[in-house]
């Protein structure tokens, strides 16, 4: 019996008033569900430690890690609790590490100048997982102005306030070099500049730094979710980042977004945020030639964090779940903030 038919059998069963289901073999999908080793067997996705990629922050000048109170189990961490964080995420199997540096507030400037800086607190934080962990993990290093700039925006502004694009390219070739000097494998361009991938391509290859890889953010939205993370660094932005990060109503621009980076060099490419935007993943994916990541950000951890501590939500479950759910959409590997919990969940 064919699908429609039995549908039509159905139907004029239940205009009769009898309760019949006419169901084929194929309509029995539950019959793989039945079991945890069935269901082990057929599932689709999987989900590893090394497609987990752990954000970290150092912070200048701490003596102990202090804990962002936005992100409950999230660290700012001083130069000694990183590397034995960094350990414990390498032993648990995680497949690499993204670090963000945060300032003291008085060495920020208009022109972010520690990030390039060799003794900067990002480069000296890279220079020292290189040194801890470096070959056993991913070195990620966030080639972005924001942490730095006393604006905190994430480019060099005009003089009119707006962000100068091909001026701050020239910051982030600059950035770029000093990160491959501290020993990144990967540079992850979050700025959201046109031009910035090929640019910071350019300026690596011509620096002899042709095994520094880009992890180009290829589509990254205007996003609410971001707030924790702006606590997380001691974010001076005021004001939004509209006039760069892409607007969140847009779809299309995403596959321009990709296709231009594809095009200037990218490596690998990220969307971001993960939760609310699945459908760009899937489209990203699909297109993407290079493997393709997803970052579960700061507002998605913190609020399935604040669920789960007033005892809403399963915090286990719904982690993996949300993971499950990311790479089920096309990421190939997912930055986020469990990565090193969830890899000993996993193993
Ligand atoms: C910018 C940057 C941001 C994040 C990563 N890189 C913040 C922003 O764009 O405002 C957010 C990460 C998160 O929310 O977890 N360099």
């Amino acid at each position: 019996m064919t699908r429609a038919t039995a549908a039509e059998a159905l139907a004029t069963a239940a205009g009769a008033g009898r309760i019949v289901r006419i169901m084929t073999a194929m309509d029995r999908p539950r019959r793989l569900r039945r079991t945890p080793a069935l269901r082990r067997l057929v599932a689709e996705t999987t989900l590893e430690p090394r497609q987990l990629v752990l954000p970290m922050f150092v912070a200048d000048g701490l003596a102990e890690p202090r804990e962002i109170g936005s992100m409950p189990g999230v660290y700012q961490h001083s130069m000694d609790s990183l590397r034995k964080a960094a350990v414990e995420a390498v032993t648990a199997g995680v497949g690499g590490l993204m670090l963000f540096g945060v300032p003291r507030p008085e060495d920020k400037d208009p022109s972010g100048s520690q990030a390039a800086a060799p003794d900067g607190i990002l480069n000296r934080g890279l220079r020292a997982l290189a040194d801890e962990v470096g070959d056993s993990t991913v070195v990620m290093a966030d080639t972005c102005l924001d942490e730095f700039t006393d604006h905190g925006h994430c480019g060099v502004l005009s003089a009119d306030g707006s962000v100068d694009n091909d001026a701050t390219l020239d910051r982030y070739v600059e950035m770029a070099l000093a990160q491959a000097e501290a020993g990144a494998d990967l540079l992850g361009t979050s700025g959201m500049m046109d031009g910035q991938v090929g640019a910071i391509r350019a300026g690596l290859d011509a620096a002899g730094r042709t095994d520094t890889g880009i992890l180009a953010y290829a589509a990254k939205y205007a996003s609410a979710f971001y707030g924790p993370f702006r606590e997380a660094v001691g974010s001076s932005l005021q004001g939004d980042r509209r006039t760069y990060q892409q607007d969140p109503a847009n779809r299309r621009e995403s596959i321009r977004e990709l296709e231009l980076d594809l095009a200037e060099g990218a490596d690998i490419v990220m969307v971001k945020p993960a939760m609310s935007y699945l459908d760009i993943l899937r489209d990203v994916s699909d297109r993407s030639s290079v493997p393709v990541a997803a970052y579960q950000i700061s507002g998605e951890y913190s609020m399935i964090t604040a669920a789960a501590q007033r005892g809403w939500i399963d915090r286990r479950g719904a982690v993996l779940e949300s993971l499950l759910g990311i790479r089920r959409a096309g990421a190939d590997f997912v930055l986020t903030y469990w990565a090193t919990e969830a890899s000993h969940w996993l193993s």
